[in-house]
């Protein structure tokens, strides 16, 4: 283990000393513990046979069109197959069957815009929506297998395309809006994708944002792989077109046909591919398939959030852009018949209390969300939530960082009237639905810890030998046995799949972070134990933002830590060295950012850069990121007695007070 990650995991124990004070209790009210879906018992059954406890899931809540006689395959680990024999189809299982079995009145979609227009799409709606998009793309000459490069907002048809994808067996590679022209263009690339679903743009905080011209600019250079580019008009934006490659939505899949037989797909047919940032500068495609993912992002969606379809009203209001925009917005909700919102414009816009007032308009039952905006809106001011009718929320989720118990009792208490139960979910773009989790009608909750592995789930935190930590211990937090949703793979790298999650320790998945049991056995996670940084709940990498830093002429030498930050969690905080003349450059810092933005994203952008004359290096030449990360939180600087120079960390604090 490098000396980086060692250290994280000291950092780590210093803030179980802060968690260990931790020790007020929940437990569920006796009328929501009696009418919860998921009762204590399920425990004992899903862990005595785990592939039996799925296999009865992927039965009971999917719609199987060639039923599967097998469950589990792990006899050639890392990869697993999960209900090989099977063939099924997503989008029959999001949509038709509702219709089918009379529900086709049900709303599937309250949409939201941000300036304020709504539609409203039922059961019944929605299906014949997909089939509109499934027909048209494949008049595109789109087939099962072929790649999908989706760079949309947060709007209805982000939900119908990836639908479509599916229901035709093409595989979506949702690009997150926020990335650039050049992000876009490596994802396109690595997944050779053949079209590119857009829009003109969205609305940011009350005005136009572009889109389609980063999809232009990624398809400037040739060699490309894309023939079709598909643009839905919303918000009205000129745009350039290209002739022959450009297709409005409006003209394309508004004149397809209704009518659309889904076939079934084989249980190991890819679904989709996700990239995400790992500890070196190339995101990884995480590769989903359709069968285990859909058993159980259904499973979790019903359990860990207690969905009574016929009435709750969710909403998760995360982008389609990352896993939980898949997972709990396109794929759950609809595969369990419930009822969602979708939103698509930012809390603040046009005032503070846009969610409450969402909440109140359509009875929100569900909510679930990230302590990065609970603890914005707890800057706020409690006086916000507090003009509107809440009182329909009987659930709370938090999801992508630890969330701190003073943001979870805030949120349990203004939010959910101090009855609603909070249940903190944790789980990555690799697990493809929640692992981690309370199950809101049985566990007795703790302000701060996501608790208990789900049935069926096998977690457990071990020591740097592999060895499971007792209880009252910390260590790394591993997962010991194949589950439905896992990664199947990254996308044409076995190896990379291989050396990131499967080397570290025998036979268990590594997932990156750092976690503790306490004396109840019940699980704290307590953050990333590598390279990766988590801002806002978004998941980067130093390294990749390390190399987009000196790919700019004037950088010889970069490194970033994530800081801790009080809203966002973490922010980027990069210190560079700077090439000749550059130094004098007054406006260096505002360029180097923006060279940030443009080679990944403005998500990427760092919220500090420090022009040092040297980095702290240890003498086989690695960068010691914990001295600078005392530095970027602005402690004294720990030991540096195992750099190559120990006059660096001198330098450095000399030249930043300068
Ligand atoms: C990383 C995965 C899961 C969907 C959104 C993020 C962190 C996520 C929690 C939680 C503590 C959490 C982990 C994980 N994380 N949820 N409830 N408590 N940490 O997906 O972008 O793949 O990031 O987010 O560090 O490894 P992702």
């Amino acid at each position: 283990m490098s000396e980086d990650t060692t250290k994280a995991a000291e950092t780590s124990g210093d803030a179980l000393e802060n968690l260990s004070t931790e020790n007020r209790q929940f437990p569920p009210s006796a009328e929501f513990a009696a009418n919860a879906v998921v009762k204590l018992g399920e425990y004992e059954a899903a862990n005595a046979d785990r592939p039996a406890f799925w296999g009865k899931q992927a039965r009971e809540l999917l719609s199987w069109s060639k039923p599967f006689t097998k469950t589990l395959d792990w006899t050639n680990p890392p990869f697993a197959t999960w209900f090989e024999d099977g063939e099924i189809n997503a989008a029959y299982n999001a949509l038709d069957r509702h219709v089918e079995a009379g529900n086709g009145e049900r709303v599937a979609i309250y949409f939201e815009g941000e300036p304020g227009d709504t539609r409203t799409y039922t059961y019944a709606q929605l299906t014949d929506e997909v089939k509109k998009a499934a027909n048209a793309f494949e008049a595109l000459g789109l087939a099962k297998g072929d790649r999908v490069a989706v760079y949309l907002p947060m709007i209805p048809e982000a939900v119908i395309t990836l639908l479509a994808c599916a229901r035709i067996g093409a595989i979506h590679s949702v690009v997150f809006g926020g990335f650039s022209a050049d992000a876009l263009r490596s994802r396109i690339d690595d997944a050779e994708a053949k079209l590119v679903v857009t829009a003109d743009g969205t609305f940011r905080r009350g005005k136009p944002s572009a889109l389609k011209p980063a999809v232009d600019e990624a398809l400037t250079a040739p060699g490309h792989s894309v023939e079709n580019v598909v643009v839905v008009r919303r918000n009205g934006q000129d745009v350039n077109w290209v002739q022959g490659r450009d297709k409005w939505w409006d003209d394309t899949v508004g004149a397809a046909s209704t009518e659309h037989a889904a076939v079934g797909h084989a249980a190991e047919h890819p679904l989709f591919i996700l990239y995400t940032s790992g500890t070196t500068g190339k995101p990884k495609g995480i590769l989903h398939t359709t069968g285990g993912y859909l058993t159980q992002t259904a499973y979790t969606h019903k359990a860990v959030f207690d969905l009574h379809p016929e009435t709750d009203v969710f909403w998760c209001t995360a982008d389609v852009g990352w896993v939980t925009g898949h997972s709990y917005v396109t794929y759950a909700p609809l595969i369990n018949g419930a009822t969602q919102v979708i939103y698509e414009g930012t809390p603040d816009s046009p005032h503070q209390g846009r969610f409450w007032e969402i909440v109140q308009k359509y009875k929100v039952s569900i909510l679930y969300t990230a302590p990065t905006a609970i603890r914005t809106f707890m800057k706020w001011g409690e006086d916000i939530p507090a003009k509107y009718d809440l009182s329909s929320i009987r659930v709370l989720g938090s999801v992508g960082e630890p969330i701190n118990p003073e943001a979870w009792m805030w949120y349990r208490r203004v939010i959910g009237g101090d009855l609603a139960p909070v249940v903190d979910t944790w789980w990555q773009t690799e697990t493809g639905a929640i692992m981690i989790a309370p199950l809101p009608g049985v566990t007795s909750a703790k302000p701060g810890s996501a608790q208990t592995p789900l049935p069926g789930i096998a977690v457990d935190v071990v020591d740097e030998l592999g060895t499971p930590v007792p209880d009252g211990h910390g260590g790394y937090l591993v997962i010991r046995e194949p589950w439905p949703a896992m990664l199947r793979g990254i996308w044409g790298d076995n190896d990379r799949y291989k050396d990131t999650y499967w080397s570290r320790f025998d036979d268990m998945y590594f997932a990156g972070d750092g976690a503790k049991k306490d004396e109840d056995g019940d699980v704290w996670l307590l953050g990333r134990v590598d390279d990766v940084m988590n801002v806002s709940g978004h998941r980067l990498s130093t390294t990749e933002i390390e190399s987009a830093l000196v790919s700019h002429p004037s950088v010889a030498e970069a490194a970033v830590v994530g800081a801790a930050d009080e809203t966002t969690g973490q922010a980027v905080v990069a210190f560079v060295i700077l090439r000749g003349s550059a130094v004098e450059d007054a406006d260096i810092v505002t360029t180097l950012r923006n060279h940030v933005g443009k080679e990944i994203g403005p998500i990427a952008k760092p919220k500090t850069i420090l022009v040092v004359p040297e980095l702290p290096k240890t003498r086989s030449g690695k960068i010691t990121r914990r001295l600078l990360k005392d530095i970027a939180e602005g402690r004294e600087a720990g030991d540096s007695s195992t750099l190559a120079d120990n006059t660096v960390m001198n330098q450095i604090s000399a030249s930043l007070k300068a």
